[in-house]
């Protein structure tokens, strides 16, 4: 009897909440307009066989209630702790310090004005190699510890995945990061996805790249110690890479000649031809922070010594997160970034992109890397899962109260991208207060855009960059067994977008329209949800 009661409570418990977090998430949610999945809402739900699978969904927004089933990151079932409670905080000292510098970097002028792309032609300071400052200054990221989803290589990702239309398979076979663009003939980029040939709840290799780790540093994070400031980089114990090794995309350490910030080389550094053999030899050393998954880093020139240097990273599965033991907003394919803008030369701002929005923070806010190679960089923390940047460790609610919805990061593995990265120029419009999403468009990518490699790598593929479409599968049907939609919010959405779509022609260093602050420290940068 009293057993009961107790189910009897708990049960309304459970629906109020329910419908108070539905209207919750509508009030606060700042994207009023429907998202791609809800266009499409009718003939989703009509994809269930069940009568009262449609009318639980269409009344009481409970869409596959059935097939709802703990989700975990790792099958079978291994559950994890991802909360380790609240990390202390790295508090900003800077807090109350009103800035007394126009932060002019902090909008290019001119708004309203499009700046066009010819506008810099023959300026010097359109660089085309990767100017030594944006290396000085890459972000060095620290993923979470008990990630499952690690960084991924767009190439290795593109072999695992075959192109759709909508539900329909192209049958196209070669497509890879050269080509990937072709696939935009035809179609229009919203209905084309790379969908995975394996079921992803089987969890294959690639979809969690842990071969794609980070190799351990040989020194760990020094302690605080004054005297780290005063370290020299350019020494170098290795031997130099050859010209053509030099003159791979895939070299991993970008131009040697110019390092500085780069680790040495290990002794044992072998050429491009002995690749075969390094694949043979998984113990081959590289140096600390190196994953095998190449970052992106697009340089885009604003004018008037304004450069932004975008560090794009791809992970081939975002695992949604859990409220209330349920799990909503898993995709395959994951492409985040963090921006880094300079004024001549310095570092003003970084901007951590999370979900829809993201964070600007003034540089000197946010935490910087110790020890050698990473003295000074920009520390990023990626939250586990859906790998959304923050710029501490800890516990970072979002759009829900009582931290239900929340991301996590902590000082796991540390990743340095200035290891092994691609390299671009990018040339676009300035998008003065247009928003990332409305870059997506069509009717409105007219302007004349160029992506050119960097010379450190020259061969780098351009293809992909081009391509329209979304980079996983697109959101499972109603009928689908894996697929369910509580509170508006369901088990799987689509896969994103393209870097092309993340607002690189931004004025402001935020990526989304609106209100962009620049947080000025760590402590204030807490308070500050992303809705801010
Ligand atoms: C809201 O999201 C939809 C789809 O995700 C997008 O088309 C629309 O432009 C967004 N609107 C705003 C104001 O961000
Ligand atoms: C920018 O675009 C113009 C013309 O569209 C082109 O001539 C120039 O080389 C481009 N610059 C870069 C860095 O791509
Ligand atoms: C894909 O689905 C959308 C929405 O249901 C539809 O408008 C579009 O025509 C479909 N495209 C293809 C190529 O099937
Ligand atoms: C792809 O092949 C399958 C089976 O051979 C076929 O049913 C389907 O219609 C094809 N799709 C396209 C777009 O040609």
């Amino acid at each position: 009897m009293y057993n009961l009661r107790r189910i009897g409570i708990a049960v309304v418990l459970i629906v109020l909440t329910w419908f108070g977090l539905t209207a919750l998430h509508q009030h606060l949610d700042p994207n009023t307009s429907k998202s791609e999945e809800e266009y499409e809402d009718a003939q989703w739900i009509a994809t269930s066989t069940y009568w009262l699978d449609r009318q639980a969904c269409r009344w009481m927004g409970l869409c596959g209630l059935a097939h709802w089933q703990p989700d975990p990151a790792v099958k079978p079932w291994n559950k994890r702790v991802l909360s380790r409670g609240q990390q202390k905080l790295l508090d900003g000292d800077e807090d109350d310090q009103a800035d007394a510098d126009f932060p002019d970097w902090d909008h290019i002028p001119g708004d309203g004005e499009r700046l066009q792309p010819g506008d810099w032609d023959g300026d010097p300071r359109v660089l085309k190699d990767v100017p030594q400052y944006v290396l000085d200054h890459a972000p060095l990221i620290h993923l979470y510890s008990g990630e499952r989803f690690w960084p991924s290589d767009i190439r290795d990702h593109l072999t695992h995945v075959t192109a759709y239309a909508n539900h329909t398979s192209l049958n196209v076979s070669h497509v890879g990061l050269d080509n990937l663009h072709t696939l935009n003939e035809g179609y229009r980029g919203r209905d084309l996805f790379m969908h995975s040939k394996e079921d992803v709840e089987e969890r294959p290799d690639w979809l969690s790249s842990a071969y794609n780790k980070p190799i351990p540093y040989d020194d760990p994070e020094p302690e605080e110690d004054p005297d780290m400031g005063e370290l020299e980089y350019g020494e170098d114990t290795g031997d130099e890479p050859s010209e053509e090794e030099l003159e791979t995309w895939f070299d991993p350490l970008g131009d040697g000649k110019k390092r500085k910030v780069a680790q040495p080389l290990p002794n044992n550094y072998r050429s491009p031809r002995q690749d075969l053999r390094k694949r043979l030899l998984p113990e081959m050393p590289k140096p600390g922070g190196y994953s095998p998954a190449p970052a992106v880093l697009v340089i885009v020139d604003k004018g008037n010594g304004i450069v932004d240097a975008f560090w794009f990273y791809f992970y081939s599965y975002n695992l949604g997160t859990t409220v209330l033991g349920i799990r909503f907003g898993n995709h395959v394919g994951d492409w985040e970034h963090s921006l880094i803008r300079f004024q001549n030369g310095e570092p003003k701002a970084v901007f951590f992109s999370a979900h829809s929005g993201g964070l600007a923070y003034a540089h000197k806010a946010v935490e910087k890397g110790k020890g050698k190679g990473r003295e000074g960089r920009p520390v990023l923390y990626s939250a586990v899962g859906s790998h959304a940047m923050y710029a501490q460790p800890g516990k970072h609610p979002y759009v829900l109260p009582f931290g239900m919805l929340a991301d996590v990061t902590d000082k796991g593995p540390l990743w340095d991208p200035a290891l092994n990265y691609l390299a671009y120029h990018f040339n676009t419009s300035i998008t003065h207060g247009a928003d990332a999403k409305a870059i997506t468009n069509p009717s409105i990518a007219t302007m004349q855009e160029t992506l050119q490699p960097a010379a450190s790598n020259p061969n780098a593929p351009l293809g992909w960059w081009w391509f329209k479409g979304h980079w996983g599968d697109k959101f499972y049907e109603l009928s689908d067994l894996r697929q369910w939609r509580f509170v508006g919010q369901y088990h799987y959405v689509n896969g994103p977008l393209g870097p092309r779509y993340k607002n690189l022609g931004r004025s402001r260093v935020c990526q989304s329209r609106g209100v962009c602050r620049i947080v000025n420290s760590l402590q204030e940068g807490k308070k500050r949800s992303w809705i801010g």
